[in-house]
């Protein structure tokens, strides 16, 4: 089995998170997708919630496992057998921190990094950005599945009921 992991911190899943799994999972047997813990980062969605809608969004590419994880991303690739972990790349501003990290991880244990382009209608978007426009009333929904759409709304009309 070719295994491949894409990681991120899916706060929410994105269309772009989204075109990066799907060609991963056309390239390999089984993609793993870790949503990774940042203890220092209080995110918008649970971790549980956001592997739900990850699950609702990739279940039908049909060979996506769905996991958490709160370590260092290599423990999770040699815990599982996984040799490649797949980036997608948005921009030149991307590279810089995205090299550290595969030349990083690669000292640590020899697991590579394979980036991909992102889609160029993707390579503004990023969770951060797509949470702020929302929670200013901007409209985002072009730039999520809409059931994370929904979900987004939701959560912010929550947080302003608070
Ligand atoms: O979606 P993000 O927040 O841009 O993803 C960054 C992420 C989670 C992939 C990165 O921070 C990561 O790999 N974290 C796991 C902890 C780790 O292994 N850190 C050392 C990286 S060299």
């Amino acid at each position: 089995m070719r295994r491949a992991v894409c990681p991120g911190s899916f706060d929410p899943i994105t269309n772009g998170h989204l075109d990066i799994i799907e060609r991963a999972s056309k390239l390999y047997d089984v993609v793993h997708v870790a949503v990774l813990i940042n203890r220092n980062k209080q995110g918008m969605f649970t971790v549980d919630e956001r592997i739900a809608l990850i699950e609702e969004t990739c279940g039908h590419y049909g060979n996506i496992e769905v996991e958490s994880h709160s370590g260092l991303l290599v423990d999770f690739c040699r815990d599982r057998g996984i040799p490649a972990i797949i980036k997608g790349l948005r921009a030149v501003s991307d590279f810089d921190y995205e090299l550290q990290m595969a030349q990083m991880n690669h000292g640590l244990s020899g697991v590579e990094t394979l980036f991909v382009p992102t889609s160029p209608t993707y390579s503004f978007l990023s969770s951060s950005l797509v949470k702020e426009v929302a929670s200013l009333g901007g409209d985002v929904s072009h730039l999520l599945p809409p059931a994370v759409h929904s979900r987004l709304v939701e959560r912010i009309a929550e947080r302003r009921a608070q």
